[in-house]
């Protein structure tokens, strides 16, 4: 620890000029969009754009004399679609909303198909009939330059552990995992697309309808390739308070069907209908599956023109102001996205994490982990989320159609609040794992609403307070296996990380000899990342001190006894059970085989402490 100290004050001015490079000031952002206007501006980018399938990226120029007519192109992007071979794509952006609604109003349907001829921004480049030619680009007229960037793709695994090995200290490693796994510029422009074109299905019927991008792929916490989060409201009230009574009301009031059948019903029967029209009418929609018994039913399906994944949900606004709150949160230190990438991205790689729900965190509950380390430290640097309700004014509130009060204070610089922590990322990242080592999650639950441990209410193995309805916990699905293997891979993350600043502070020839193999962030990542450990895979052998994880048996020697446990629930009883017999049989196999290989190991030292 005393090493991360000494090297602190080279970090801290590391991730200062990464974030002047980034173009994002140190403390509370003044001048950065807020939430609505990142999603505003992105809306209206979606509106003033094309996707065009081509035959390969060639085809710009033609296809960029083709668009002119129709108005002002102000970027292009090409990227690939891979299936059996690569399609491409250019999205074209107008400088209007008019402009792309010429440019789709004036496509026609397939003949050599017999699909229903639908509208949509999806469209494709034929190939130029009878010899003719589109007339050739005017100087005054020059082609914005094609950027061939992918939206989707996720960079190869060896190539980003290349990256990372030639860094200069685990500082910029941290710094370039963000730099490169995270979201780009074009994987937002595609998400946005795709919400489009779900909101201007249903506008014939539905004009006020608004199709919202929330989660991971606007809070500034997504990954590319990560899957977008849709909410599809049928009107556009998100539950903002009018602040003004309309002072002459309409006379006219639309008549309208009455609901049957309870909320949630309806909703399901809604999401059904809804999803057969995806299904048989919006191109590149494929692969859709409803899920619908779910507590926030969803339908699924897969975007080919997009390659992404989207889950549509009617009735989860609360989701959409929780994303509003991690962009916020994301936004006031430069410090926070860095780190929760190399937390999630460890956790994927120990296979923590897995891309469909299950036993296991998911991805939010431990942003939410993240976030709540870091509004307890001792220099706090995020808020907490009480005080950023506190701060609310009449502007900020927001109270869902179920009445889930979302109100907080929306401009972070009404709350005054600045951290004075100076911890670089790599102190961070140590003392993540650090706390969660020690984290008591027996008796105690999380509350990023106090930015404090609470009593936990009940025996959930893991129990995070739902930040916007806090009767409910957010990692209720986790069991009590995931809980305790969460607790032996921070502890080996912290020893790794330890482990790694003491051969940092090493004389020259050796650190030279460590600059060449796996190292800082690497040995973090070390599993590979096909090797997602399911829970029947629990306790891999590692250099933990496993039997510290559960109470001694009563007679030991002279040890003072430990008092039995006692469970409230049998079914915690029995998990606990089991787990205690797996990790014995474990045990035995482990100690024949690695007592011998082990005594040299420098892994060792850390036992003893
Ligand atoms: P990835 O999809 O794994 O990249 O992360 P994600 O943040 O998008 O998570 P996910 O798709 O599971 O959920 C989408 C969003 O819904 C999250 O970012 C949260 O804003 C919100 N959300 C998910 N679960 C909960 C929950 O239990 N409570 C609340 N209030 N919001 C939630
Ligand atoms: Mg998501």
């Amino acid at each position: 620890m005393n090493s991360l100290v000494r090297r602190s004050a080279r970090q801290v001015s590391h991730w200062r000029s990464y974030c002047i490079k980034q173009g994002a000031p140190e403390t509370a952002s003044p001048g950065r969009p807020n939430y609505e206007e990142f999603i505003g501006r992105h809306q209206r980018q979606a509106r003033c754009s094309i996707v065009v399938q081509v035959s390969s990226e060639k085809s710009y120029p033609e296809l960029y004399n083709y668009c002119s007519r129709f108005g002002a192109i102000l970027g292009a992007h090409h990227y690939c679609v891979r299936q059996d071979e690569a399609l491409h794509y250019v999205l074209l952006e107008f400088a209007t909303p008019d402009e792309a609604a010429a440019a789709i109003g004036a496509g026609v349907t397939n003949g050599e198909l017999s699909g229903v001829p639908v509208r949509s921004p999806f469209l494709w480049f034929r190939a130029a009939g009878g010899g003719r030619r589109s007339p050739k680009l005017t100087q005054a007229n020059p082609t914005p330059q094609l950027l061939s960037v992918d939206g989707n793709r996720q960079m190869e695994q060896s190539q980003l552990l290349g990256l990372l090995r030639e860094a200069g200290d685990i500082e910029e490693q941290v710094l370039l995992l963000h730099k490169h796994t995270r979201l780009n510029e074009l994987g937002v422009r595609m998400r946005f697309l795709a919400a489009l074109q779900v909101q201007q299905a249903i506008a014939g019927m539905f004009p006020d309808a608004q199709a919202q991008p929330f989660g991971s792929s606007v809070n500034g916490f997504g990954r590319m390739g990560c899957d977008l989060d849709l909410i599809l409201r049928f009107d556009n009230d998100m539950g903002a308070k009018c602040s003004q009574d309309v002072a002459d009301p309409s006379r006219l009031v639309y008549h309208t069907k009455e609901n049957l059948s309870n909320g949630r019903s309806q909703t399901q029967r809604h999401m059904e209908c809804f999803g057969d029209m995806l299904h048989l009418f919006l191109p590149g929609v494929c692969h859709v599956r409803r899920i619908l018994q779910a507590r926030v039913p969803i339908i699924k399906y897969h975007h080919e023109h997009l390659d992404l994944e989207v889950d549509l949900s009617m009735s989860n606004l609360t989701g959409f102001y929780m994303s509003e709150l991690l962009y916020m949160f994301g936004e006031m230190d430069p410090r926070v996205r860095p780190l929760t990438f190399s937390i999630r991205r460890w956790a994927q790689t120990c296979g923590l994490t897995n891309p469909s729900p299950g036993r296991w965190i998911s991805n939010f509950s431990l942003t939410c982990l993240v976030m709540f380390f870091l509004q307890q430290l001792r220099q706090p640097i995020l808020p907490t989320i009480g005080a950023l309700a506190k701060a609310a004014e009449a502007g900020d509130s927001r109270v869902t159609e179920d009445g889930i009060n979302c109100t907080f204070a929306r401009d972070v610089e009404r709350l005054g609040f600045r951290s004075r922590n100076q911890s670089s990322l790599s102190e961070l990242l140590l003392q993540f794992f650090e706390f969660y080592s020690q984290f008591d999650f027996h008796n105690r639950a999380i509350s990023l609403n106090e930015g404090r441990p609470l009593s936990k209410p009940d025996h959930s193995a893991m129990y995070i307070v739902n930040p916007l309805e806090q009767l409910l916990n957010v990692s209720k699905n986790v069991s009590l296996e995931e809980c305790e293997r969460l607790r032996i891979e921070v502890r080996n993350a912290a020893w790794v990380l330890e482990s790694e600043v003491e051969n940092a502070s090493q004389p020259e020839g050796e650190g030279q000899e460590r600059q060449e193999m796996s190292w800082g962030l690497l040995n973090l990542f070390k599993h590979p990342e096909k090797a997602v450990i399911r829970p029947n895979m629990f306790f891999k052998p590692r250099m933990v001190e496993v039997s510290d994880l559960f109470e001694q048996k009563e007679a030991t020697g002279s040890n003072p006894p430990t008092p039995a446990v006692t469970y409230k629930s049998v079914s915690v009883r029995q998990q606990v059970q089991s787990i205690k017999a797996a990790t014995r049989s474990e045990l035995k196999q482990l100690r024949g085989s690695a007592s011998s290989a082990a005594t040299n190991s420098p892994k060792n030292r850390r036992s003893s402490r």
